[in-house]
């Protein structure tokens, strides 16, 4: 059976994934790039942006799980846009032309839209679905590979809640944003039902391994 991996998701020391007043300008509100510093510091993360250089030690070698075995990803409406974004019908994401995915990516929304089709593989399908209704449509897509609930944090909590995800990387970034969208509310004793490994990193986040007990 393929596996439901959440992937290096960033969180504050106070629990935020994303913080508050997002704009098409900000997708991270008042929170800026400060949960992402660490990864556009690695050789994968610049990579991304088309820039050279960046570190090679234990983040950049995380980050390279990013697309090993995945088919497919589910993401929240939220990830996919702005606030208001589904009054946009020209919007793709903020990805530009070719986006990171290389799969079909299916976007949980309460305002469906026709597929679109990116360059370099990645496809958006549109579902209003349940994340145990949007997870076997994912499965089917993603051929016998495993999925990737991609955030953000309000979906990952609903995939969480229902008790969906096998493997869930977090990285734990020494800064306090105070205000935003958390991702541990209403998930107490979440860490009963998974085994934990921590790595530290000289960069000074912290990665959080959470694999599903008994797996
Ligand atoms: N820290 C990280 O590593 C990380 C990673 C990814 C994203 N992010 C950030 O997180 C923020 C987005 O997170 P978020 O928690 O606000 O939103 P989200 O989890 O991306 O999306 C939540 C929205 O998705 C739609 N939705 C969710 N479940 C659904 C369902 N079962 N059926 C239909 N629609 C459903 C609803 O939107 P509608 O009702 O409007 O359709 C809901 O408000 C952004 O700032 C993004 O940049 C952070």
């Amino acid at each position: 059976m393929s596996l439901v991996r959440v992937q290096h998701i960033s969180v504050s020391l106070d629990g935020f994934a994303t913080g508050e007043g997002r704009s098409l300008d900000a997708p991270f509100g008042h929170a800026g790039e400060r949960l992402h510093d660490w990864m556009f510091a690695t050789r994968w993360g610049r990579g991304m942006l088309g820039r050279p250089g960046g570190t090679g030690g234990v983040d950049d070698a995380f980050l390279r799980l990013f697309t090993s075995g995945i088919g497919a990803e589910i993401m929240g409406a939220g990830k996919f846009g702005y606030p208001g974004w589904h009054k946009d019908p020209e919007w793709k994401g903020p990805w530009g032309p070719n986006p990171p995915f290389h799969t079909p990516v299916f976007v949980l929304t309460h305002h469906p839209r026709p597929s679109i089709e990116m360059e370099g593989g990645t496809t958006f399908h549109f579902i209003d679905a349940s994340p145990a209704e949007a997870l076997e449509t994912a499965r089917e897509a993603a051929g016998g590979q495993d999925v990737r609930i991609g955030g953000g944090p309000t979906m990952i909590r609903g995939f969480l809640a229902a008790g969906l995800v096998d493997h869930m990387h977090i990285v734990v970034v020494p800064i306090l944003l105070g205000r935003g969208v958390r991702l541990w509310d209403g998930l107490e004793g979440l860490e009963k039902d998974y085994e934990i490994e921590t790595t530290s990193s000289p960069s000074g986040v912290t990665h959080l391994m959470f694999t599903r007990t008994g797996l």
